[in-house]
């Protein structure tokens, strides 16, 4: 079966000789006209004054927009409406469009973009985490409380406690292929649309809106990206509304791709955060109750902040039962680029506040961290088979989580929006069963197995001391070493968003043509699914073409994000693919006076008792006798009730599980660091193709690693982000991967029914980096008896400032 085998990547030998095509590479119409914003360079202001004369005059120009010039509102909000195309008179950020450029070539419009003359009446731009707290400006109403028990009272009356604070920074996408758009003008005002991008639905809903025609009239494509981490699921909106605009104006295929500097200085990233947390422990480390309070800097739109935001609280637990926690969330407004989705969702943020936590009471107690990791975690389930997991009812156990509830306004349209379910539609826990603090039961919590596996495999104990031997012995170079879990929650927390659709068709010479509602960004999802239709008809891989996302196909659909497009797109093949299927096996049963049943779809061909034929003559035979073999397919995502209003009920389907140990040195006379060693044991479930899940993990792991240590954004005074091209913003390269980097792959079926048992596995493996960062600080701590205190990223510099501090116990 084409299920489960390592299959390399669909368009490997495509990507590997240049051949992939990309936006950027389909051939352009003749008269394609290329587009360029011109920027503020200033992050917060009024316009006083915007002169484009130089610019319209500029060689190639074709026409320039302002907001003035637009006959209606343009948007690029994925969620409340309140990011205008180009600037209404207020300056928000250093990079926000002010006016858009139409010439006759990329370069002339680059050229063109900076000859304007701009005045603007500049304010004091709100610009960090402290900033926006003096000026007490967020969004929501208020911060977000999610609340189990009595965290204030377990801290008071534990025996031991510490506080503390953790800053962490964001992070650039770094897609190798920046963003692109295309608009092609068709008859009757209609707008064919190219887009790299995660979300073709969002594209063709904001530019119909853009361009004042319903949805039907625009028509989405993209066949691939060069990577997207979610900066990708709103940040193209601006590119192709401006290209349907621009085409819609002059009737000429417009075409916009940003420069990498632009890319950067225009687009949002992954939020920084500030996390403050207070936690009252015993002897062995048992946390009995901890309060967070998390500043997320959010930039100056909303976009998708507030699910993201949710998603940090609600990782705030990771792989640990919490009975008394107390996780408050603030989501502040700044003037900054609108931080925006990357990989993991605000997860790796709120998780690393709890692994923080761990890392600072082993200190304090003198113990393994590891030990206190493993005296935290969740209870092992007791052994059920998969599928076989409890459903909900019986009584609402105690410990169940109550959130205060705080008024708010939010818009519906973003992935974590409020909740429309009456507050009895939560289902309650079992009793019985361990919650999280939202109250979601853990019961497949498999991290105990794992990580005597992995501490096995890597050997962690015997490393550990030949770590604190080799510290005894050398005093410039000190190694560290940290074993961080992963427990990450599969679903969108927006309920409505875990739903898909495909389209398959069998034409009458056995070939099947594949579409389906999810995106290719590299992940391989393409790939994964073709491998569930080939098993669905029982033929070879071949005689399935995997074609481009396209709305025009496939409707409505979600992002290609929360790493469910397989999970969800998987299932809608499958569906798609058993429809035919059945029509087929309904047709070939009569027709040879056999039972339905009997029919098989195997080895590329069809078996009705004695009689066999190829799946193309099946296929040939059932067009014949006037079968449709063409279907759609659709899914929607069992068990989910969530409330984010309260805090409370079940947001994900099931949870995807990873642990990793990471091994450092460290130079304590400059900071510089690398890591020698690193071992993962990671749950992607019956890995639907483990080639391209171990790819997955390996690039995730890197990538976490690169945010925490050297991938570090630099804005200045005046809010102009000054780490903006690869010269100053430093991501990992080849020679930064592992010296010895060994990752496995944790087999075993995924206890709920999820297609062919498979696990989710883009974005969880992103936090196994956090081990990384744990063990430079254990490096840093064998240096002096402070606690490191270590923020994030870990460049070389603050490895060497946090050094200083703990040599002289600061
Ligand atoms: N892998 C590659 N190569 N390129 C990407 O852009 N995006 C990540 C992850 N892995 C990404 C990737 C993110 S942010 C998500 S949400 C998932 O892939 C999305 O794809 P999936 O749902 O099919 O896993
Ligand atoms: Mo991924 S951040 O959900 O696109």
């Amino acid at each position: 079966m084409s299920v489960t085998k390592p299959l390399p990547h669909d368009a490997a030998p495509l990507h590997v000789t240049g051949q992939a095509r990309y936006v950027d590479d389909i051939p352009t119409p003749a008269e394609t006209l290329h587009l360029a914003f011109g920027v503020s360079e200033v992050a917060a202001g009024t316009i006083t004054a915007l002169d484009v004369s130089e610019v319209r005059a500029s060689a190639g120009v074709v026409a320039v927009l302002t907001a003035d010039d637009l006959e209606r509102d343009a948007d690029t909000s994925p969620s409340i409406h309140d990011e205008p195309l180009l600037a209404t008179g207020e300056v928000h950020y250093a990079g926000q469009a002010l006016f858009l450029v139409i010439a006759d070539s990329h370069l002339n419009a680059r050229k063109a973009a900076r000859k304007a003359t701009v005045e603007i009446a500049e304010r004091t731009p709100i610009l960090s985490i402290d900033d926006a707290i003096a000026a007490d400006s967020h969004f929501e109403d208020g911060p977000r409380l999610y609340e189990k028990g009595d965290a204030d009272a377990a801290i008071a009356n534990a025996p031991h406690a510490i506080d503390g604070t953790l800053e962490m920074g964001g992070q650039e996408h770094f897609y190798l292929e920046g963003q692109a758009a295309m608009a092609l003008p068709q008859e009757g005002g209609d707008m064919v649309v190219m887009s790299s991008t995660q979300h073709p639905s969002e594209i063709q809903h904001k530019v119909a809106h853009a361009l004042g025609i319903p949805m039907h009239g625009v028509r989405v494509e993209c066949r691939r990206m060069g990577g997207g981490f979610g900066g990708k699921e709103s940040q193209g909106n601006a590119l192709a509304i401006a290209c349907a605009l621009g085409a819609q104006l002059t009737g000429r295929p417009c075409k916009m791709r940003y420069d990498r500097d632009d890319d950067m200085i225009i687009t949002g990233k992954r939020h920084d955060f500030r996390i403050a947390y207070r936690a009252g422990f015993d002897e062995r480390g048992r946390v009995l109750g901890v309060e967070f309070t998390q500043y997320a800097r959010c930039g100056w739109s909303q976009d998708l902040s507030l699910p993201v935001a949710d998603r940090a609280m609600l990782h705030a637990d990771n792989a640990y039962h919490l009975e008394h926690a107390r996780i408050l969330s603030h989501r502040l407004k700044t003037n900054t680029q609108s931080a925006t989705a990357f990989r993991g969702f605000g997860g790796p943020q709120g998780m690393i506040g709890i692994e923080r936590v761990m890392d600072h009471i082993a200190h304090e107690l003198g113990r393994d961290p590891l030990q206190v990791r493993r005296v935290n975690y969740y209870a092992a389930p007791e052994k059920t088979g998969p599928g076989t997991g409890h459903r909900y009812g019986g009584a609402y156990s105690p410990g169940a989580s109550k959130a205060r509830p705080i008024p708010d306004d939010i818009d519906p349209a973003s992935r974590g929006a409020q909740s429309e379910m009456p507050p009895d539609a939560v289902p309650k826990p079992p009793a019985g069963v361990q919650t999280t603090p939202y109250g979601q039961p853990v019961e497949d919590f498999i991290l105990h197995e794992m990580t005597d596996m992995l501490v096995e495999k890597a050997d962690y104990h015997a490393r550990r001391k030949a770590v604190a031997e080799w510290n005894a012995r050398n005093a410039v170079l000190k190694k560290g070493i940290a074993l961080t879990p992963v427990k990450f929650g599969i679903s969108f927390t927006l309920t409505h968003l875990n739903q898909a659709g495909a389209l398959v068709h069998v034409y009458n010479d056995g070939s099947i043509h594949l579409n389906h509602g999810g995106t290719e960004m590299g992940q391989g999802l393409f790939q994964k699914v073709a491998q569930v239709a080939a098993a669905r008809f029982g033929v070879p891989l071949e005689m399935v073409k995997i074609t481009a996302t396209d709305t025009g196909k496939v409707p409505n659909t979600s992002a290609t994000a929360a790493s469910s497009g397989s999970d969800l797109n998987g299932m809608a093949v499958k569906a798609a693919c058993d429809t035919i299927r059945e029509r087929m096996a309904a047709f070939l049963a009569e027709y040879h006076q056999a039972e339905p049943a009997t029919v098989r779809f195997e080895d590329g061909k069809v078996f009705v008792g004695e009689h066999e034929r190829s799946f193309a003559e099946a296929a040939k035979l059932a067009y014949e006798h006037r079968v449709s073999l063409s279907s759609t397919g659709f899914y929607k995502t069992p068990k989910l009730a969530w409330d984010r209003i309260r805090g409370e009920g079940r947001p994900f389907f099931y949870f995807a599980y990873g642990a990793a140990v990471t091994e450092v040195v460290i130079d304590t006379l400059t900071g510089e660091n690398r890591i020698l060693r690193t071992d993962i044991l990671h749950d992607a479930g019956a890995s639907l193709n483990p080639a391209l899940d171990i790819g997955q993990i390996e690039g995730g792991y890197v990538q976490g690693a690169g945010w925490l240590t050297t991938e570090e954004l630099v804005w200045n005074d005046k809010g102009r982000l000054t780490t903006h091209a690869p010269s100053t913003y430093k991501i990992p390269a080849c020679g930064d991967r592992p010296d010895v980097f060994n990752v496995a792959l944790w087999d075993d079926e995924n206890r709920e029914e999820t297609i062919y048992r498979s696990k989710a596995v883009g974005e969880p493996p992103f936090m196994l980096g956090i081990s990384a960062f744990l063990a430079l600080s254990d490096a840093v701590a064998s240096c002096g008896a402070a606690y490191p205190a270590l923020d994030a990223p870990a460049t070389a510099e603050r490895v060497f400032m946090t050094v200083e501090r703990v040599r002289h116990g600061v």
